[in-house]
């Protein structure tokens, strides 16, 4: 199987350097970052990219484009590892919408895209008769798309809580368990490298609603944008709060909550007993499902990180390979 990556920054690293080390059968034959690109039909020799990119900054040829790497190379899949923007979806937006066109499979991680346009994109995936797969957009390495895709494939879901938000798990935690503020917290935060110099993308909710509306879009299609998701952030949380909670034996956690039935999409901070499964420390993140026939579960794992993040890109890879692609 013949794959481009664009991107190869923290998560495209992983996946380069995965794919170098494993036997998947898998050739990159195309990539880009933001300022350069290659292209061999032949295999890219990964270990020599990373290598140059490190010391560099750039992975290839300065003449070399992203766009030239997804109109000019031979592949089967392209994997965008571009970052987020949750606004406008660019870059990935246009570069999946390019490769579709082009009939060639998508693999991303970018919120974005599969925010912003979910629907229009899996129409345009379906006319050209290819995989549109984002495992790794929600939850990290948690494979929560392939659990609710085939092994709750017969079951109604009803709803979806989730923990999906690392930094902000972490603030909370750290408020918890030490009775920090929350700026001592988010402090300390940054200092480990959970947290970006401007959170607000994180504590305000946002990130977690957005991964909200993908999940819901992908459970229930109904094409639900990131404006209709009610959102409360952790940013005006108290000490007096956590203490409060702590006095009834529970805790608080930033839920994101899909309830269809209710007509109900919500992020806040919830006060949550302290058995309830969802109550994960530090960056780990945590969804749990409700179905009609498995009734509830919950998958607990590492929401972030370039190599646990590349194992959802992965999975989803080698399943566009079992399924759609020959071996090459
Ligand atoms: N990091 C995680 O743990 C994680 C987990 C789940 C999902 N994600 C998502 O995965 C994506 C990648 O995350 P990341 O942490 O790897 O981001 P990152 O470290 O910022 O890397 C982004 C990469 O995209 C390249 N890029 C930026 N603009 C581009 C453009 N216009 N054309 C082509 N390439 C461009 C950058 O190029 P340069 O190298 O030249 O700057 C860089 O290599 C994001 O959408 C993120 O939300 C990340």
């Amino acid at each position: 199987m013949k794959v481009a990556i664009i991107g190869l920054g923290s998560v495209g690293r992983g996946v380069a350097e995965m794919i170098a080390k494993k036997d998947l059968g898998i050739r990159v034959t195309g990539l880009a970052d933001s300022k350069s690109g290659c292209i061999d039909p032949a295999g890219i020799d990964l270990f020599r990219v990373l290598e140059k990119k490190k010391k560099s900054g750039c992975c290839g040829d300065k003449n070399i484009s992203a766009l030239d790497v997804i109109r000019k190379a031979p592949y089967d899949a392209l994997i965008d590892v571009t970052p987020t923007n949750a606004m406008t979806g660019e870059p990935g937006l246009g570069y999946v919408m390019q490769a579709i066109k082009k009939k060639k499979h998508i693999v991303t991680s970018n919120k974005g895209p599969i925010a912003l346009a979910y629907k229009e994109l899996r129409a345009l995936a379906e006319k050209n008769g290819v995989a549109l797969r984002y495992e790794a957009t929600v939850g990290g390495a948690i494979p929560i798309f392939h659990t609710l895709g085939h092994g709750l494939a017969g079951n109604e879901i009803l709803a979806v809580f989730g923990v999906l938000n690392g930094t902000c798990n972490y603030i909370l935690t750290r408020m918890a368990d030490e009775g920090l503020t929350y700026e001592q917290a988010l402090l300390e935060a940054r200092e480990m490298g959970y947290a970006e110099a401007d959170p607000s993308y994180d504590v305000e909710g946002i990130d977690a609603a957005i991964k909200l509306v993908i999940l819901a879009n992908t459970i229930w299609g109904n094409g639900v944008k990131l404006d209709d998701v009610d959102r409360t952030g952790i940013n005006l949380l108290t000490p007096d709060a956590m203490r409060l909670a702590e006095e009834e034996d529970c805790t608080v956690r930033l839920i994101a909550e899909a309830i269809p039935k209710k007509g109900f999409l919500r992020v806040a901070p919830r006060i949550i007993e302290k058995s309830n499964p969802l109550v994960v420390d530090g960056t780990l993140n945590a969804i749990t499902i409700e179905t009609d026939m498995a009734k509830e579960i919950t998958l607990i794992g590492r929401g972030a990180g370039s190599i646990e993040t590349a194992s959802a890109i992965l999975g989803d890879l080698l399943f566009i390979r079992d399924r759609y692609v020959e071996r090459s």
